[in-house]
């Protein structure tokens, strides 16, 4: 049976010291790179009984507690993604754990497709808004009323004002837009990125929807970046496969730890 989040949380504070991580965030593929520069203590998952195991390549799976630029942080470099299992709540117990620990604050980082022509590979976007494409939900089940929860500012408007502000003083682009929850694992049709484009989403991934979902329900303030490793389906001659993001990864990550780190002392 997996230990509660209470339990673990306090696992967790004997092994990397009782100081609340005030944000949490959540390494995407290809993106583990940032945890280096955290100074503290890195727990394996597979120490913390109920966390998921990574079954991605790309995803380093350890929790990581401790400081980045004098901020403390709660690193997660690993994510369970719906299409491992079929559960789309496998980062429920992670995000509670966040919580349990003092957490106020998660950012989620993802890599994404883009459907839009001037936002190249490369690219990194602040999500503004998602739309579920998935119509799976992460409560499904959950019996409490909380399940109501309102997603209308789920991406917090004052967290996303100060990454606009870290990637102007930092002279970093960093475009605006709308993410796609895509189930994975195989990647979309041509048709469909036309059709999810043509509802409004500007890039498209597998992740991060869940967790913006399960966190707003825990009372986390949100917001989330994606780094485009490519052109989604059809809409450049570029490649499209997992090899091909953990490839591309790193070019928008330099651009992603650069606005996070700026960004940071401010939240
Ligand atoms: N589609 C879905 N997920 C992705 C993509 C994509 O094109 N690129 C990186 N993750």
């Amino acid at each position: 049976m997996s230990r509660s989040a209470e339990d673990l949380a306090a696992t967790i504070r004997s092994r990397a010291g009782s100081e609340p991580p005030r944000i949490g965030l959540i390494l995407g593929s290809g993106l583990s790179h940032l945890a280096e520069a955290v100074e503290g203590t890195a727990i394996p998952y597979g120490d913390l009984d109920g966390f998921p195991g990574s079954g991605v390549s790309g995803h380093s799976a350890n929790l990581i507690v401790g400081t980045l630029d004098g901020v403390r942080v709660a690193v997660f470099g690993g994510r369970s993604h719906y299409y491992e299992h079929g559960r789309s709540d496998a980062m429920r117990l992670p995000l509670e754990v966040l919580k349990a620990l003092g957490g106020e604050i998660l950012i989620a980082t993802n890599a994404a497709g883009s459907m839009t022509p001037e936002m190249r590979t490369g690219s990194i976007m602040c999500l503004s808004d998602h739309i579920n494409f998935s119509g799976l939900n992460p409560l499904i089940g959950e019996p409490k009323d909380a399940r109501f929860v309102p997603m209308t500012a789920a991406y917090d408007p004052a967290l996303r004002e100060a990454l606009r502000e870290a990637a102007s003083e930092t002279e970093t682009p960093m475009h605006d837009g709308i993410y796609a929850w895509y189930s994975g694992p195989s990647f979309e049709t041509p048709a469909e990125i036309r059709a999810i484009a043509m509802l409004g989403a500007d890039a498209v991934g597998m992740s991060t929807v869940p967790e913006v979902i399960l966190a707003r329900f825990l009372g986390l303030r949100c917001a989330a970046i994606s780094v485009i490793t490519n052109m989604a389906a059809g809409m450049s001659d570029e490649s499209i496969g997992h090899d091909h993001t953990k490839a591309m990864a790193p070019i928008g990550a330099a651009k992603l730890e650069t606005v996070l780190r700026a960004a940071l002392p401010r939240l």
